[in-house]
């Protein structure tokens, strides 16, 4: 498995994914617009090159947000989600990001402890955030990335 730069040839399988992971999975049309704004976007590709996870960050100057990130059910609890995590983190460091913002379902407990492992610390509830398959509330989560370096990483 490697991480690599996530391109257009990618986003009919990391929209299969999201669709596999999510409950408001990305489409591909929305993948495309990340990459031509910009954002840092990478993929997990098995040896075959299949597609078996990814994570999409977007900087707002010094402050980043983490928008999606997700490994294949198959690939689940070995590590992957917290390197894709490390990778988008580090990321932001090396750009001089300060804060890594992120919004959790509150019933998202697998996603939840991955992030507090990686030292992220809830900010707030967002009420409703969610709307799909019901209403639901999101966590904010933030990383101060200047005082972090090295937190939890294997
Ligand atoms: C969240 C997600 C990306 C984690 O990926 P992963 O590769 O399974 O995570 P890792 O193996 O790197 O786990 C790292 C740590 O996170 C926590 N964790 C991950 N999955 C967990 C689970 N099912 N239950 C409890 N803790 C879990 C553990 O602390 C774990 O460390 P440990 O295995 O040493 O105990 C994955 O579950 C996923 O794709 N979920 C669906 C999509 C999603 O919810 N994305 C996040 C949206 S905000």
């Amino acid at each position: 498995m490697q991480l690599a730069p996530m391109t257009r040839t990618h986003l009919t399988a990391v929209a299969d994914l999201e669709f596999q992971l999510a409950p408001q999975p990305w489409t591909a049309a929305m993948l495309a617009d990340e990459l031509i704004a910009g954002a840092h976007a990478r993929v997990l590709l098995a040896a075959d090159g299949v597609v078996t996870g990814h994570v999409v960050t977007r900087a707002l100057l010094d402050e980043w947000h983490l928008m999606i990130l997700g490994v294949a059910r198959g690939h689940q609890r070995r590590g992957w989600g917290r390197r894709l995590l490390a990778d988008a983190l580090q990321t932001a460091r090396n750009r001089d990001g300060t804060r890594m913002l992120l919004e959790v379902r509150v019933t998202n407990q697998p996603a939840i402890a991955l992030y507090r492992k990686q030292g992220f610390l809830e900010l707030h509830r967002r009420r409703n955030y969610y709307t799909c398959p019901r209403p639901e509330d999101a966590l904010v989560m933030a990383l101060e990335l200047a005082s972090d370096a090295g937190h939890h990483s294997r």
